[in-house]
């Protein structure tokens, strides 16, 4: 993770699960000091319970935050997109600004068109950003220049891994990236269920079966070994996990897992459709 301090004062424009993640990762690895953010929510009560929490500035008054801030992230439902980075006055309030978005489906085009004058950047994070241990992927729009994107960066380094792709990438990452999370709990729960099948008490299981999926996701990443040739280092000629694994292929679990990344990238390409009340 990067140590440098954002030098940036920015307005998180909407702060639930998402944004909250961003502003306890900021903090936390102290990018930014509290006065540099300025926090927006729909409710009063909301943002009074954030700027107590944080001791940030926090507001029910988004474009007063953007007018403020020498850039935003905008962590709102897809549906309230329009509602709010469709403004003029928003638009008016971050021109010449970094506008990042995470949004899921709100493509740089909708971004570009709402906020003609700002750097939009289209960004998709996971869950797993809550405990600092998420996958950020950014993308940035024409002509957004490595200083926004670089912002942008340190902003998603707090809460986990991030890197940019080309926008053409985002339903693909979306699947496997935004989607995964919830991918790996059916197999980490499956593979508990085994163990409970097999006589292990269901907390052990699960304790075991987590662990066994950061381990093996850490020798992947550390060693940068193929996943194959770590799987052929555990099978043992005429063994147990070999005998597992046939039976992982009987059951088609690459393609059936394959699949579902795929399936649920084709839907995320829909997703934007639902913020398809634009100006
Ligand atoms: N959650 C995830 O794991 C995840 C992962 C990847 C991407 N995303 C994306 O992140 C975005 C936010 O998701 P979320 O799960 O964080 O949603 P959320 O928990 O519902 O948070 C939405 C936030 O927007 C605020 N808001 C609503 N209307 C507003 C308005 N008119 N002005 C200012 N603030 C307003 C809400 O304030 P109130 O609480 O006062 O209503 C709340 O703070 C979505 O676009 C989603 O696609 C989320």
């Amino acid at each position: 993770m990067a140590t440098e301090k954002i030098a940036e004062r920015l307005a998180i424009v909407g702060c639930g699960t998402m944004g909250d993640a961003i502003v306890s990762g900021l903090l936390r690895a102290e990018a930014v000091d509290r006065e540099q953010l300025i926090v927006t929510t729909r409710r009063k009560e909301v943002a009074a319970a954030l700027a107590a929490r944080y001791g940030v500035e926090a507001t029910t008054d988004s474009v007063a935050a953007c007018l403020k801030a020498d850039a935003a992230v905008f962590a709102l439902k897809p549906q309230t997109m329009p509602k709010i980075a469709g403004q003029a006055a928003i638009a008016e309030a971050l021109a010449g600004k970094p506008a990042i978005s995470v949004a899921a489906g709100v493509d740089l085009d909708k971004l570009h068109r709402w906020l003609p004058a700002s750097a939009v950047i289209r960004a998709m994070p996971n869950t797993p950003c809550l405990i600092g241990e998420g996958t950020t992927v950014l993308s940035r729009g024409a002509e957004v220049g490595d200083e926004a994107i670089a912002l942008a960066t340190r902003i998603f380094e707090t809460v986990g891994l991030c890197f940019e792709l080309e926008e053409k990438h985002m339903d693909a990452v979306t699947g496997l990236c935004g989607s995964g999370p919830a991918f790996v709990y059916v197999m980490l729960e499956s593979m508990a269920d085994g163990g409970v099948m097999m006589g292990l008490p269901r907390e052990v299981a699960l304790q075991i079966a987590a662990q066994v999926f950061q381990g093996a996701a850490r020798m992947v990443l550390q060693t940068g070994l193929h996943p194959a040739a770590l799987k052929d280092q555990v099978t043992t000629p005429a063994g147990c996990t070999i005998a597992g694994i046939l039976t992982m292929e009987d059951g088609r679990i690459r393609s059936v897992l394959a699949r579902t990344v795929q399936e649920a990238a084709k839907v995320a390409g829909g997703l934007g459709d639902v913020a398809k009340v634009d100006r």
